[in-house]
């Protein structure tokens, strides 16, 4: 099987990518990146001389290019996309850009070359806020709460357009928050892991409230190849560990992780918009035989051992400006 990525030099790309070609000995991958800030060949050294997987430097939004590429593909993977809620906030025209013209080029591409696979990592984000008990069923209507969540529901909803009107199945998988290794450090885990590493304080958003749901990026790459080989095309699948924490609780386990005391922990004026709680049921994901393969506290901890080990992976996207002072999530 030929696939085609599209956002592969990102973090939950090249942990993907990696798992397909660990996995699998008959799946070549085309990997397109336009490598943004977020992008980063560093994290694919490993790969990249493999028979199997090939790099090329483009944007989703060139046409062209991507009507040339999707020709030679059985499946595409489309993960490209601005992903970072508080640069939605800063200026949300390249999300709109991106994330939804972009999915669209995509998705026509696909369409018009039949490519007989193709699945689209949405996000639980697209749901908005959910009080206790309450978990997200993929029928739930779609109530965005950020630029970013908007834009990825607009392409979320494109897909599913494509299915009514062409008679074209574009599968979705709506995925909680992922953490583990290569995650750009503006991100909450390795923005803190990193901060606290150098001896800097954590900036946690308003009280740490706020509840998100955490899942191994490993873990999720199964899920999402999972999807992409035995889901029912066309159909929307939840992935979640359905492993809970505050962020006030993820900041704490992270402090103990490095060893250092609530101390470090920075409050900062709140997200506007800030949902307070994502959560999901991935029970149908599961039906098709996924699970978390580790919980959070082993997930955390091989995090933090990642980047301890791997600092030269990540400071130089620190000293080229991902920021030590602002919150995230
Ligand atoms: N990280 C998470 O926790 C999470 C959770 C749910 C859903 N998602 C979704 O999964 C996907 C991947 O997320 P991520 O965390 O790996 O993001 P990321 O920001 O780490 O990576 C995005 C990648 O897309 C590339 N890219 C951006 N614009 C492009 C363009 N116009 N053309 C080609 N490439 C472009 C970037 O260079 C980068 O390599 C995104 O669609 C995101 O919305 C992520």
């Amino acid at each position: 099987m030929r696939v085609l990525v599209t956002g592969g030099a990102g973090f939950i790309g090249v942990n993907l990518i990696r798992y397909v070609l660990r996995e699998t000995s008959d799946v070549s991958i085309i990997n397109l990146d336009a490598l943004t800030y977020a992008g980063n060949l560093a994290s694919l050294t490993d790969v990249a001389d493999d028979p199997r997987y090939r790099f090329v430097h483009g944007d989703i939004r060139d046409a062209r290019l991507v009507d040339d590429l999707v020709a030679d593909a059985d499946a595409v993977i489309h993960l490209a996309a601005e992903s970072h809620v508080d640069r939605s906030i800063d200026g949300p025209a390249t999300f709109l850009d991106t994330n939804v013209v972009g999915a669209g080029v995509v998705f026509d591409a696909c369409r018009r070359a039949s490519v007989d696979r193709v699945l689209h990592i949405s996000t639980d984000e697209v749901y908005g806020s959910i009080a206790a008990p309450e978990r997200f069923v993929e029928s739930d209507p779609l109530q965005p709460s950020s630029p970013y969540a908007a834009s990825k529901a607009g392409a979320d909803l494109l897909a599913r357009s494509y299915a009514t009107t062409y008679g074209y199945p574009i599968t979705v998988t709506r995925t909680t928050n992922n953490l583990g290794p290569y995650h750009y450090p503006e991100k909450v885990v390795p923005l803190f892991i990193t901060n606290l590493l150098d001896g800097h304080p954590v900036p946690l958003y308003g009280d740490g409230s706020n509840v998100r749901e955490w899942t191994y990026v490993e873990d999720n790459a199964a899920a999402q190849w999972l999807v992409l080989t035995d889901g029912e095309p066309g159909e929307v699948y939840n992935v979640g560990s359905g492993e809970e924490r505050s962020n006030r609780q993820l900041t704490t386990a992270i402090c103990d992780a490095l060893g250092v005391g609530e101390d470090m922990i920075e409050h900062v004026a709140d997200r506007p918009g800030h949902d307070l709680r994502y959560a999901v049921d991935a029970s149908k994901v599961r039906s098709l035989g996924w699970a978390p393969s580790v919980d959070f506290e082993e997930t955390l901890a091989r995090t933090v051992d990642w980047y301890r080990a791997n600092e030269d992976w990540w400071r130089p996207l620190k000293e080229r400006g991902a920021s030590t002072r602002r919150g995230a999530v």
